[in-house]
């Protein structure tokens, strides 16, 4: 015990001695980057999504470069991005030539807004919708990309877990779906992400690009018995991921359903703790399928978000802001467009929202001890 433990943290992954002897066993192997771990977190992930194929990848960055780089868009082509995210989103549009066209979010989910990409999609190349928090993004934008002939790539970073009318977010019939394992994600190789795609080409595209599009990998090269050589069919990225961080994944992979119903649980409670309190939570209701990645409220306009997180700070809780809009930052002011709907919704809410602790290590009283520092704030 330390003098941390009454800190309740934002987001702290849950590590347990079974990820740290897995860990510990493919550090001990002699084999640290990519091969049979990394292959084992593929083939489970592709089994748990009902058949996707799955290519690992050094980051959800990488997965969203990749995607977007096998639709091999010509330079400059538009791409439509929802202005509420983490700037990986449209930064993976600008590493392969493409401009990003900024769009504005439904308030009840902060996902791209059905209404702004409607007024925008005869002028887009490719759409690239953000399953914000874990909440899979309205139909519409599906409907709408499809009946325009756009392609769509899914940044599902918060969204493994997520379910629609489609099915799991990143389960065949989907676009290709990127999803991250950052520190902070529900399943987590510390740095990590993967590619999903029923997209035979894509995959194998995806294979290659993630090591410099060479065709053949270390583990397929330095195999007993295996063909030493390869070719380079591409310029591709070196964006592989290691098996020592792979295991990690894996490992976690294995209670990930429980971890799941815990996060689930934490977001009703918040909600019930925070029922009368003067905020309002995105979403209002948790839908069912969602991934519950983020617990955020909305303040009250007028409230210093900045002061009642400094507060909670100093109550030893500490909070996040997910997301600054994108206009909000002077590349982007500079350096992207804004569809032709504005960005209102998203300057309404940037100085509003406010991520809440969630993670599996909170316990009830954690929870409850989080509203009732908020409420006091509030009151
Ligand atoms: C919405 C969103 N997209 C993309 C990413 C990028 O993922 P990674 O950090 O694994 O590259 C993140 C990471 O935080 C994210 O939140």
């Amino acid at each position: 015990m330390t003098a941390e433990d009454d800190l309740i943290h934002f987001g702290i992954p849950e590590i347990t001695d079974d990820d740290v002897a897995a860990v510990a066993r493919v550090l001990r192997s002699g084999w640290l980057t990519t091969g049979s771990e990394c292959a084992g977190l593929e083939a489970e992930l592709s089994d748990y999504l009902g058949g996707s194929e799955v290519i690992a990848m050094s980051s959800g960055t990488a997965a969203l470069d990749t995607a977007l780089a096998y639709l091999d868009l010509p330079r400059g082509a538009r791409v439509g991005v929802p202005d509420w995210t983490f700037v990986a989103t449209a930064l993976a549009a600008v590493h392969n030539g493409l401009r990003p066209v900024l769009l504005d979010v439904d308030a009840a989910t902060l996902n791209l807004s059905p209404e702004a990409l409607a007024a925008e999609i005869d002028d887009l190349d490719a759409v690239l919708p953000v399953h914000f928090g874990g909440v899979p993004v309205d139909a519409e934008i599906h409907q709408l990309a499809a009946d325009a002939g756009v392609p769509v790539v899914e940044d599902a970073a918060h969204a493994l877990g997520a379910r629609d009318d489609r099915g799991l977010v990143g389960g065949p019939g989907t676009s290709p779906n990127c999803f991250s394992f950052y520190a902070s994600k529900n399943l987590t190789s510390g740095e990590g992400g993967a590619l999903a795609t029923d997209d035979e080409d894509l995959a194998a595209f995806a294979r290659s690009y993630r090591l410099h599009g060479m065709d053949a990998d270390a583990w397929a090269r330095y195999h007993p018995g295996a063909k030493s050589g390869y070719d380079v069919v591409r310029p591709g990225i070196k964006a592989n991921l290691p098996d020592v961080l792979a295991v990690l994944a894996r490992s976690q992979f294995a209670r990930f359903e429980q971890s799941q119903r815990r996060r689930r649980q934490i977001g009703l409670r918040y909600r019930a703790a925070l029922a009368d309190a003067p905020v309002t939570f995105i979403p209002d209701v948790i839908p069912d399928g969602s991934a519950d990645h983020l617990a955020i409220v909305a303040l009250r306009p007028g409230v210093d978000r900045d002061a009642v997180q400094a507060t909670m700070s100093a109550q030893r809780i500490t909070t996040s802001v997910h997301f600054r809009p994108l206009h909000h930052f002077s590349w982007f002011r500079s350096d992207a467009d804004v569809g032709r709907s504005g960005l209102g919704t998203c300057d309404d809410l940037a100085d509003r929202a406010l991520s809440l602790p969630l993670h599996v290590n909170l316990t009830d009283v954690d929870v409850d001890r989080v509203a009732a520092c908020l409420s006091e704030c509030l009151r």
